[in-house]
Parts: C-alpha cells; sequence; structure tokens
C-alpha cells in the first residue's frame, strides 16, 4: 500500500505522542493524578496497537472506494467503527447526505478527526470511546479498517446489533466467520462488502 507523505506524517505524530506521553507518564509515576491522566490519554493507542488495529490511514481512493461499495442513499445512517481521522465518515456524509457517526477509541486520533472535521465542515458526529460501549442498530452500512481481535469483537457485536439488510464494508480485513456479499479492489486495496440476513 503507497501512503502520501501527509498520511505518513500523520501516523508518526500520533505514534510520537503516544509514546511521549508513554516516557512522561513514567516519569510522573510518583506524582498520582498526574500520571493517571498522562496513562489514560496514552492507553487506548497503545492498546488499539496490540490488539491489531492500530492508527492506520485509507487511502483517500480506498475511501472513496469504500462509500461507493457501501451504496448509500441519502437520509441512512452510517457508523465508521474505529473512525481514525474520520476521511471515510466526512467522505459519506460529503458526497451522498448520510447521517454520519465515527468512533474512536484514542484521545490522540480523536482530536485528529475533529481537526479534519473543522476542515472539511463536516456534518458528521465523532465519538470517544470504544465501540463496544455503543449501539448499532440504527446504523444502514457500517464502515471499518480493523483486524485481529478488534475485528473479530465487531463482527459478533454486528451479527447481533445490525438491521437485516445492512451493509458492512470492510477494508483490507476478513471478518474471521462471516461470508462477503462480494469484494472489490480500490487503489490496489481490497474492500470486502457484508450484507446483514
Ligand atoms: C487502521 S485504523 C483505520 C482508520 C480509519 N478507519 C481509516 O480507514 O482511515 C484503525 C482505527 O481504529 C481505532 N480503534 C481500534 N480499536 C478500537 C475500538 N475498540 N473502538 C474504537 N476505535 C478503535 C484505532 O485507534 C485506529 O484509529
Amino acid at each position: 500500500m503507497k501512503f502520501r507523505l501527509k498520511d505518513l506524517l500523520l501516523m508518526a505524530l500520533v505514534f510520537a505522542a503516544m509514546a511521549a506521553l508513554l516516557v512522561l507518564a513514567y516519569q510522573f509515576r510518583r506524582d498520582g493524578w498526574l500520571f493517571w491522566a498522562l496513562a489514560v490519554l496514552a492507553a487506548p493507542s497503545l492498546a488499539a496497537f496490540i490488539f491489531g488495529a492500530p492508527f492506520v490511514p485509507a487511502t483517500m481512493e480506498a475511501a472513496r472506494g469504500m462509500t461507493e461499495a457501501a451504496g448509500l442513499k441519502p437520509g441512512e445512517t452510517v457508523y465508521d467503527i474505529g473512525c481514525g481521522d474520520g476521511r471515510v465518515v466526512y467522505l459519506a456524509v460529503r458526497d451522498y447526505g448520510v447521517k454520519g457517526v465515527g468512533i474512536e477509541l484514542s484521545p490522540l486520533v480523536y482530536l485528529l478527526a475533529r481537526a479534519r472535521g473543522l476542515l472539511w465542515r463536516s456534518g458528521a458526529e465523532i465519538k470517544l470511546g470504544d465501540f463496544r460501549w455503543h449501539d448499532l442498530s440504527g446504523a444502514d452500512a457500517v464502515f471499518c479498517y480493523l483486524s485481529g481481535d478488534v475485528l473479530a469483537a465487531l463482527e459478533t457485536k454486528l451479527k447481533k446489533e445490525l438491521r437485516p439488510g445492512a451493509r458492512v464494508v470492510s477494508l483490507v480485513y476478513r471478518f474471521p466467520s462471516w461470508k462477503e456479499s462480494r469484494s472489490l479492489t480500490c487503489g490496489g486495496l481490497p474492500v470486502r462488502v457484508y450484507i446483514k440476513e
């Protein structure tokens, strides 16, 4: 996968901020509240990294391909799980007139998404937190670019909560047991489409 320089810089920025927070937390380990404040800011990015879904932005070609593959109609509700800097959900709202919600675990990446939202003047709502805390039953379409344990946990949740007919578009990675309806290639990356039965 070919990254643009801007995306490489974004990833380096998030990684450096996480490392700096961890070092600072260690430095202030005897300073009760400051240690916890720094650790709470760094821990979600570290957890995403360990459990298989660190911040790696989709290329813009892939993001466009994902929104196209979802067959969105104006007024529908879309969720972007692990929305990163929000590029997929912002595109969906801007180009298809849908209601968009992005959920992002890492506070550092969440701040990037909010900053990008100001630039794009997008109406998408970005929520900070783990997707497991959110009810996804209102979604007509769901986007994700996750892997490992995180993707497996999302599969279980989607199978339980999504309404029949809802579409799920996963960039690159297959859900562990869900059979994909179709797949296409966008900007050299596989885009996998699932339909909830
Ligand atoms: C590979 S990046 C994809 C970013 C974005 N979706 C894109 O395509 O550009 C995965 C993102 O998922 C986030 N993430 C990982 N685990 C998560 C969880 N349990 N809940 C919400 N977001 C999560 C990470 O912080 C990271 O920003």
